[in-house]
């Protein structure tokens, strides 16, 4: 346990929140003590954003995280995918040419479960599925890896923090261990991220953005952490949020986005951050040696 996360267990312990800690700082352990990687909408470099067979690429290239992004279909079911539109990472336009702008909201499942996820980024994905969201946690489990779930566009889709957290709790992500150290819930929408906080407290969960310093205290009342693109990133920054104690006693982190080359990747570790969400897990970690 490094010198933050033991701090963070002695103000838990003068506090108030200690029975919503975790037992540790898990996620630096297990890194090494190098910044977490997470392969962002799976290893999605090297096989289609967000479906299965990225998940199983991250897996192979032995990376633990991965991020995906959730959305809802016209009949209320939760599927991965990034875009509002299934124009850019489907065949949607071949299958179904009279339903521009093939907004994710306006299909069924059953539709989706049509479409090629998989041949617009290599033949050899061809047939590749939109996964649903029991599916893609399924597939995740399976690998014993841990999840950055982003929930996309919420306020085209009213309750689905609800929603999502039903279907996590269904599939035993809400239990003692994956609270622990399993699952992180994120938005750019503050107002989501606030939800799901109060919807279940002891979820872990992350705003996706850089918020001015002067209003950091805002967000630690409902965030773990504090999720900016490296672009917006400085070595002041970091340390500024990480003097804000979140929702569970414990210093807020700071996971950045989109590091896809070593010399980013160590300005960012130089940083402090404490993960680093990327499209090629092995270059990051191969870039970060353990300290
Ligand atoms: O997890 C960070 C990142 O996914 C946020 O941006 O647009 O790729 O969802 P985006
Ligand atoms: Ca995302």
């Amino acid at each position: 346990m490094h010198a933050r996360a033991v701090a963070a267990t002695t103000t838990a312990l003068l506090g108030t929140a200690f029975f919503l800690l975790p037992p540790s700082d898990a996620r630096a352990d297990e890194d090494g003590g190098r910044p977490t990687v997470v392969a962002h909408r799976g290893a999605s470099a090297y096989a289609p954003e967000n479906t299965l067979a990225a998940v199983d690429k991250a897996a192979e290239l032995g990376t633990t995280w991965v991020e995906n992004d959730v959305q809802r279909t016209r009949d209320g079911e939760l599927v991965v995918l990034h875009d509002d539109s299934l124009r850019r990472t489907t065949d949607v336009e071949q299958v179904f040419p009279g339903r521009a702008p093939w907004k994710v909201k306006d299909f069924t499942a059953a539709e989706i479960a049509r479409l090629d996820a998989g041949g617009w980024f290599g033949a050899a994905y061809a047939g590749a599925r939109v996964p649903t969201l029991q599916q893609y946690v399924r597939r995740v489990e399976r690998h014993d890896q841990k999840l950055l779930l982003e929930i996309k566009n919420p306020e085209l889709y009213p309750g689905i923090e609800r929603q999502t957290l039903k279907l996590l709790s269904n599939e035993g992500w809400l239990d003692r261990r994956h609270l622990a150290d399993r699952l992180v819930v994120q938005s750019f929408s503050a107002d989501c991220v606030r939800t799901v906080h109060h919807l279940k407290p002891g979820v872990t969960t992350g705003f996706l953005g850089t918020p001015p310093v002067s209003d950091l205290a805002v967000y630690a009342a409902f965030a773990d952490q504090v999720n900016p693109s490296y672009g917006s990133l400085s070595r002041g920054y970091v340390s500024a949020v990480h003097a804000f104690t979140g929702p569970h006693g414990r210093p807020l982190e700071v996971f950045t986005w989109t590091v896809d080359d070593a010399e980013t990747a160590r300005l960012v570790a130089g940083y402090g951050v404490d993960g680093v969400i990327t499209n090629k897990p092995d270059v990051v970690r191969g870039a970060l040696p353990a300290v």
